[in-house]
Parts: C-alpha cells; sequence; structure tokens
C-alpha cells in the first residue's frame, strides 16, 4: 500500500566529476551551493619571492557575474585558533566561515593557481555557519609574478592579480532522510499524525514549502503523492535543505 522511494544523503554529495580522489568529502556531507568569483590574488614580495598575502573577490550565483554578490571572499588579517584565514562573508546575514586549506591540486593549467580543499575551522551563526569544507575550482589566472619581480628595494609591496574560480560550498546533510508513511489521500486529517517533528516537509524533488503556524506543513501539492520520501528539515535548516532540491536539478540535468 505505501511505497518508498529512499533517497540516502550520501547519494547527494556532490563532487566535481574526475575528482573524487583529491576532493573525497564525508558521506553525509552535501553541496550546499556554488558559487563563481571574481576578484584579486593578493602577493606580497619579501625582497626575494612573492608570497600570497591574501584574496579578495565577490561570489555570484550566476556564471557571468551578473546580478548582486551574495558573498565576499577575504582573508582573516590574523588567524583564527585553528590557523585558518581564507573567510567567506554571507552578505544576507552577515555569517562567516572561516577554513584553512589542507589539499592543493594543480589547475589543469600552469597559468592557473592551484584548486583547493579547505577545512573550515571557525564559523558564525547563519547561513554559512554549518558550512564545512569549501573547494576552490575551476581557476583562472592568479598567478604569482616571477622572483626575478621580487627586488629587494621591492620589499613589503603588494602586487593585486586578477582571478576567477568556482567556490563550492559543502553543509552536512540537513537531517537524516526519514522515509515518512504517506496517506493515500493528503488530507491534514491523515499526514499529521506522521509528520509530529515541527519543520518543513518537501519531498525528494519539491524545495520547502511554508510550515503552517503549529511548523508542520502537511497541505503542499508534493503531499499529494502516494510514493516518495520526504525530508525532515528543522526550521534552522530550510537553507540548506532547499539546495537540496537544487542537487536534483542539477544532477537531472
Ligand atoms: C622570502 O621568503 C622566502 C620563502 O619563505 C625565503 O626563502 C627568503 O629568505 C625570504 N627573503 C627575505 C629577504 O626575507
Ligand atoms: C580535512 O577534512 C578531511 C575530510 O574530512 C579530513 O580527512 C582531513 O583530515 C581534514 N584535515 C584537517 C587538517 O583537518
Ligand atoms: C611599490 O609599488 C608601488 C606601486 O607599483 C611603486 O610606486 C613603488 O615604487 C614600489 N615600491 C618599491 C620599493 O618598489
Amino acid at each position: 500500500m505505501f511505497k518508498y522511494l529512499a533517497i540516502t544523503a550520501s547519494a547527494l554529495a556532490l563532487v566535481p566529476a574526475g575528482l573524487s580522489a583529491d576532493f573525497a568529502l564525508p558521506d553525509n556531507e552535501v553541496l550546499f551551493n556554488k558559487y563563481f568569483g571574481k576578484g584579486t590574488q593578493n602577493y606580497k614580495c619579501n625582497g626575494t619571492v612573492w608570497a600570497l598575502d591574501s584574496a579578495d573577490a565577490e561570489l555570484y550565483l550566476a556564471n557571468d557575474y551578473t546580478g548582486s554578490a551574495d558573498i565576499t571572499h577575504f582573508f582573516l588579517p590574523t588567524p583564527d585558533a585553528k590557523g585558518g584565514r581564507p573567510s567567506w562573508k554571507y552578505h544576507a546575514d552577515g555569517s562567516v566561515v572561516t577554513g584553512i586549506v589542507t589539499k592543493k591540486v594543480n589547475a589543469p593549467s600552469s597559468a592557473d593557481i592551484q584548486w583547493l580543499y579547505i577545512n573550515k575551522t571557525s564559523s558564525t551563526s547563519g547561513v554559512l555557519e554549518n558550512v564545512d569544507y569549501v573547494f576552490r575550482l575551476y581557476t583562472k589566472s592568479g598567478i604569482a609574478p616571477p622572483a626575478s619581480e621580487c627586488a629587494a628595494a621591492k620589499a613589503g609591496n603588494i602586487t593585486k592579480l586578477p582571478y576567477e574560480a568556482q567556490y563550492w560550498f559543502y553543509k552536512a546533510s540537513p537531517a537524516a532522510t526519514t522515509t515518512i508513511p504517506v496517506a493515500t489521500t493528503s488530507s491534514a486529517a491523515n499526514l499529521q499524525p506522521v509528520m509530529t517533528t515541527a519543520g518543513s516537509y518537501y519531498s525528494d524533488a519539491a524545495a520547502p514549502k511554508a510550515t503552517t503556524s503549529n511548523g508542520i506543513n502537511y497541505g503542499d501539492a508534493p503531499m499529494t503523492t502516494t510514493t516518495g520520501s520526504y525530508h525532515v528539515v528543522s526550521s534552522a535548516s530550510k537553507v540548506a535543505g532547499s539546495f537540496i532540491g537544487l542537487v536534483l536539478l542539477f544532477i537531472a540535468q
């Protein structure tokens, strides 16, 4: 009478094709979102060589950098308690995640800066609070100038090199996928008894729907199906949850 399609959290983890060896993630991680970043890599000359000092970039959802940027990429002036400096600030709520580079992979072209695996070291409350990993991928330009341009007289000088990159953000799955028996009709009387956790419920393919005042959503169209699994998402995790829908759309393409 009830049929369920169980989609596990790990099935939603998304690492760029061909990069699974270097960019493997724990099973419970899912892609939160990917952004297109454009800015500068800032190098400081110490009189002998240029070393990375910081980076500044704006991150967009659109790959042509149209619309307004959602995130600013910057470096903390001094490392956090776990040594992290590269940071991302979400404009809408001011949340910041900071990380440390734990793996570097050469880009396909030596004209482009390396691809990076970054582990979170700290964060502040908001959308980016629960980001665990950030990958810098598909880089363009941004390579340090040659040492020959860092003479002793230039010690202390900073040069800013334009670059572009994709930043992929990962969070732990918002909740273990919960399979809820779906009643044969979507009436409140049938669905409410199984949807006992306050929060937003949505089907595998649908974005979270608005919750009712009691925190339980039982009247939306996706709930009328008699098959499928429903994810249970706490109110605090709704944003992360909404991206599962995007991930599925992405996979479907
Ligand atoms: C500049 O940094 C490099 C790499 O850390 C180091 O080998 C070199 O001695 C430094 N040069 C000066 C003048 O401090
Ligand atoms: C970074 O995260 C990966 C994946 O969880 C882990 O294997 C690695 O030990 C972490 N590195 C550091 C320095 O925390
Ligand atoms: C540092 O860079 C600025 C701007 O390019 C330049 O005017 C200045 O002369 C440089 N300083 C040194 C010591 O080369």
